[in-house]
């Protein structure tokens, strides 16, 4: 058992409950999780130390929406947006073009430079969808890859209905042998709700399908339109719904009702040119409020939780401390997380080094790499 004291810390936010961030701060790592922290002058010896010398740390991201498995590239799609095209749904199926026409390894490989991508930028668990294979072999293995870089795989056969499919016979194949080859690999199961890809009806029957299979249900919901999403959410007590563009008063009153958090994913609207979601009024109705990037070549092409926090904050009124908590603390939460996420006494150490005094520095110095060392388990990666 060997320790590691960490000094030199400006600003810690461990999300304790009586003093949620700390000035001249010290932090003790022993194992690979939080032993101690506290006041620099009181912090005790330990086997090794390293100064970050007036930095903030920060609890690593947790980044609790990716779609991170695929092939190909829309960029032309992205500057047609650019130039008033709106964005459809549909654009998903080149994506699976390409997904499908990749070897193993090329998606390994794009897994993985978009993971060290994210690590660069602080986050230290990512959450990882398939949803771009849509056949029963490319769902498997897709989930079979993204399970060599985390825990959190979700299974998404139900994103579109593919090309030449019939819907029906299409949720069959989800709910029937597609589930059966995904679920070994995957923890999670997910549906795009929305009109153009699967109604309430098709989402209810997918999500009890996934929960009979032993995988823990999340949605996509209310993202290009108002629909029943949020509220199917909030019904069957999901831990998470994401999106949440387009909201009514009852949507928000279901959320406020539930212990469903609202993951919202501010790189989308920055990349569709859509309304901004009401952070702000979540919030004060008393919703739990996530943020995530969304990382996918379609809608949102950043692994940036630093950028999502700044737009979360310039954006949607969150204040800078909400917007950090929604991004590591709620984010965890969103995956049904309590280990991660914050730096109490017994959190695994993954934590964020930032070049700044404090954590504020993320939303008022946008696009600057503010992140200088990113540690998992009490090591830097
Ligand atoms: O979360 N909304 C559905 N899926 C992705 C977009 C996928 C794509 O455009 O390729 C999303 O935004
Ligand atoms: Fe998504």
């Amino acid at each position: 058992m060997s320790s590691l004291l960490v000094t030199g810390i400006a600003e810690l936010t461990t999300w304790e409950p009586e003093r949620p961030q700390q000035t001249d701060a010290a932090l003790v790592v022993v194992d690979g999780r939080v032993a101690w922290h506290g006041p620099a002058r009181q912090a005790p010896a330990a086997d090794a130390a390293v100064d970050v010398g007036g930095a903030a740390v920060i609890p690593g991201f947790c980044d609790s929406h990716a779609h991170l498995m695929f092939a190909g590239d829309r960029s032309a799609e992205f500057a047609a947006r650019m130039s008033g095209q709106p964005y459809q749904a549909g654009g998903i199926r080149s994506t699976v073009a390409a997904t499908r026409a990749a070897s193993d390894e090329q998606l390994a490989a794009n897994l993985a430079r978009l993971v060290a991508e994210m690590q660069a930028q602080g986050t230290t668990t990512v959450e990882v969808k398939s949803g771009y294979g849509l056949t029963v072999a490319d769902e498997a293995r897709a989930l079979a890859i993204a399970r060599q870089v985390t825990d959190e795989t979700t299974f998404l056969g139900a994103h579109v209905v593919p090309e030449g499919s019939d819907a029906d016979d299409y949720v069959a194949l989800v709910t029937g042998p597609m589930l059966a080859a995904a679920a070994p690999h995957a923890r999670w199961i997910d549906v795009f709700c929305e009109r153009g890809a699967f109604d309430v009806d098709q989402a209810r029957t997918v999500l009890a399908a996934g929960a009979a299979a032993g995988l823990a249900g999340r949605l996509h919901a209310n993202q290009l339109g108002h629909g029943d999403g949020v509220r199917l959410a909030c019904e069957l007590a999901l831990v998470a719904v994401d999106h949440c563009t387009y909201l009514s008063p009852a949507d928000v009153d279901a959320l406020a009702g539930s212990g469903t958090i609202a993951t919202l994913l501010p790189g989308v609207e920055f990349s569709t040119r859509s309304p901004w979601p009401d952070a702000r009024g979540l919030l004060d109705a008393g919703v739990r409020v996530a943020l995530a990037t969304d990382c996918n070549p379609g809608s949102s092409f950043t692994s940036s939780m630093p950028l999502c926090i700044a737009l979360a904050v310039r954006e949607m009124r969150m204040t800078p401390t909400e917007a950090l908590r929604a991004a590591t603390e709620t984010g965890a939460a969103a995956l049904a997380r309590d280990d991660v996420g914050h730096l109490r006494v017994g959190a695994v150490a993954d934590f964020a080094v930032l070049a700044a005094p404090s954590a504020i520095h993320l939303a008022y110095r946008p696009g600057v790499p503010l992140v200088t060392g990113t540690w998992r388990r009490g090591r830097p990666v």
